[in-house]
């Protein structure tokens, strides 16, 4: 069976961009030890678009919701979500330091291929 990706899709206003990297870079930490992880990273844009890019990619949809139903996904989040009750803006990413993330989406992909480097 083939994996999946998952990108969460970032609308992060001009200059919130640092504020956004200290939150990933203080992130729980917990997405590595979910069944069926296989790779993350934070995409920061530089050309084309001004969105920021959350990468994941996991064995398969079922691993995926898994984790996004999951407690590890609550605490991931936990912080996103208090300033969501907040009800600043769209409420993501804000908090202390200002606001983040002012909007998201998710888009979602099956690996047709997956090549890397010969070592
Ligand atoms: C509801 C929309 C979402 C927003 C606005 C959002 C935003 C954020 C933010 C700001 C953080 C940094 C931690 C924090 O400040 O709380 C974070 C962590 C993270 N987000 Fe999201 N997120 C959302 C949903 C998702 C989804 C659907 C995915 C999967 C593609 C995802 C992937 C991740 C990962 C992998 C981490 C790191 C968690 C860890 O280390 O365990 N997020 N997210």
């Amino acid at each position: 069976m083939s994996s999946i990706v998952k990108f969460n899709v970032l609308t992060v206003p001009e200059g919130a961009g640092a504020t956004l990297e200290e939150r990933f870079a203080k992130r729980a930490g917990l997405v590595e030890d979910q069944p069926g992880f296989e790779e993350f990273q934070l995409l920061r844009p530089v050309e084309g678009t001004d969105k920021y890019l959350v990468y994941t990619r996991w064995r398969s949809e079922e691993d995926f919701q898994s984790w996004v139903k999951g407690q590890a996904f609550q605490r991931g989040h936990a912080q996103a979500a208090a300033d969501a009750e907040e009800g600043a803006g769209r409420g993501h990413g804000h908090g202390r330091g200002g606001p983040a993330a002012t909007g998201s989406e998710i888009w979602g992909f099956e690996v047709v291929q997956r090549v890397s480097a010969a070592s």
